[in-house]
């Protein structure tokens, strides 16, 4: 599938899932198991390139060659890791399912069992990828796009809103796609609007095609 190579290329890429405090003991979270991500880690190292692995909540181990890794909880810790290597970085690839919404003020201590029900106030995370396309400068920008309903047309809107140059559009709602699965499926969809619809493959073939699709967008934009 791979022609294409990342040698010395800086990369960075996200993977597994944020989660968010409650309280001490309890937290809200996502099905990632991190296995998308760190296999684009591996895929990434064995183009070439000096990968950073920003890791969420996953108990995979580091993938051999990935000079620094990352672990982070929330989405806040995750943005702060990524920001931190954006400027010097060449590629960034956003595996990760990061939760949107964090709780408003997390409890001190544990919440006791009292009333019938219990309300918690939420409010919006920051969406680390869309700040990364808004300060983009040489940077190449890969993106996923999680859904289960208008998986194109959402993927599509994702791409142009966040200023990227590739978009992984996986139906997580598909029966060997999506969390968790050691398999995917995914459409890749570019800004010139065409598309490449893949059939279902490991999670290390689908992160091959992508590095290398990724590869050769920043080897096109060194010669134009
Ligand atoms: O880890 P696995 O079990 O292997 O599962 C893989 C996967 C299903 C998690 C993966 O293939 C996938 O789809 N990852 C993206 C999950 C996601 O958060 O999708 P989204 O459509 O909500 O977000 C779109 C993009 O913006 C993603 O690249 C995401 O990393 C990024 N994002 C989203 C929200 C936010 N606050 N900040 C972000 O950077």
């Amino acid at each position: 599938c791979c022609t294409h190579t990342l040698k010395g290329k800086n990369v960075i890429v996200t993977g597994g899932g944020t989660q968010e405090a409650i309280d001490p003991v309890r937290f809200i979270g996502n099905h990632s198991s991190g296995r998308m991500g760190f296999a684009l880690a591996k895929a990434a190292v064995l183009a070439g390139a000096n990968v950073t692995l920003v890791a969420g909540v996953s108990t995979l181990p580091t993938p051999l060659g990935v000079i620094r890794r990352i672990d982070v909880t929330s989405t806040y810790e995750m943005k702060n890791a990524v920001d931190q290597y954006y400027e010097d970085c060449d590629l960034v690839i956003k595996a990760a399912a990061v939760a949107d919404y964090r709780v408003s003020h997390p409890a001190q201590n544990k919440i006791k069992k009292s009333e019938e029900t219990l309300s918690l106030e939420m409010e919006k995370n920051p969406d680390i990828l869309y700040g990364l396309g808004q300060r983009k400068t040489h940077q190449t920008l890969v993106g996923f796009a999680a859904e289960t309903v208008n998986v194109l047309e959402y993927g599509m809107a994702k791409l142009k809103k966040k200023n990227l140059d590739l978009l992984v559009a996986n139906d997580v709602s598909a029966e060997g796609a999506g969390f968790q699965s050691n398999t995917n499926i995914a459409t890749l969809i570019f800004p010139d609007g065409s598309m490449e619809k893949l059939n279902k493959m490991e999670k290390y073939e689908l992160a091959a095609i992508i590095i290398d699709r990724a590869a050769a967008i920043l080897t096109q934009k060194n010669t134009s």
